[in-house]
């Protein structure tokens, strides 16, 4: 590790899932949700994106983005299935060229500083540039939890067996039925039609690790 740098895979580094803006090649900003690993006072990113991602090729590019704090998860689940209304506010990054969500609690621009494709999932090392804050974090809430999990089974659909996505889903359900407000159960019919609409998974397969 070089003089100055955070170790982002230290013990009190964790994965925070968000959402992340790339600018696409045609201008336009795309929105997926990544799970970078941090380091505690957030001045450095680990992202691992998948290499089919468009993400990954956008920062490739460009080498740099946005990284978002949300606790709107009706926001994520419409980005995990490319389904973002037309009406998603922005408005342009500072420090790097670039678009932030206004839905957002926080965000955090960030430079690419070092790439390693050997592996399966790319690693991009980034240094945060700039950040801000646009309003509180909601708080813990086991809908939005339940939402984000069915968000990164939506995104795996051709990976995993349909039995194993079932069975998972229906245990997360009871907690979006106690504990959800509209946006939660929105997002949770959405999820589930999405996959139920899906083609099936030539299954079974060899299941991958979740991000
Ligand atoms: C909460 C959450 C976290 C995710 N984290 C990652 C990640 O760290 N790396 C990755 O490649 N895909 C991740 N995914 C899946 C991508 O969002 C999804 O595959 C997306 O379609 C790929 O991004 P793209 O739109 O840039 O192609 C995550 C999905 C969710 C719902």
């Amino acid at each position: 590790m070089k003089a100055g740098k955070v170790d982002v895979m230290a013990r009190d580094s964790l994965i925070l899932e968000g959402l992340v803006t790339t600018v696409r090649p045609d201008g336009h900003f795309h929105v997926a949700p990544m799970g970078p690993r941090c380091d505690a006072a957030m001045r450095q990113l680990l992202l691992r994106p998948f290499s089919t991602s468009h993400t990954l090729q956008h920062l490739l590019a460009a080498r740099e983005g946005v990284f978002h704090v949300v606790d709107d998860v009706l926001l994520l689940a419409r980005a995990a299935i490319g389904r973002l209304d037309a009406g998603v506010r922005t408005m342009m990054a500072k420090e790097v060229r670039g678009h932030i969500l206004l839905d957002a609690c926080r965000y955090y621009e960030f430079k690419v500083d070092q790439v390693d494709q050997s592996g399966e999932r790319a690693e991009l090392h980034a240094q945060v540039v700039g950040q801000g804050r646009l309003r509180d974090f909601f708080g813990l809430n086991r809908a939005k939890f339940a939402v984000v999990e069915a968000a990164i089974l939506a995104t795996r659909v051709h990976l995993l067996a349909r039995c194993t996505i079932e069975q998972q889903l229906d245990q997360l359900e009871p907690l979006v039925d106690k504990t959800g407000g509209s946006r939660e159960r929105e997002a949770w019919q959405l999820l589930r039609e999405f996959i139920r609409e899906h083609p099936l998974a030539p299954s079974p397969r060899q299941e991958k690790q979740g991000p």
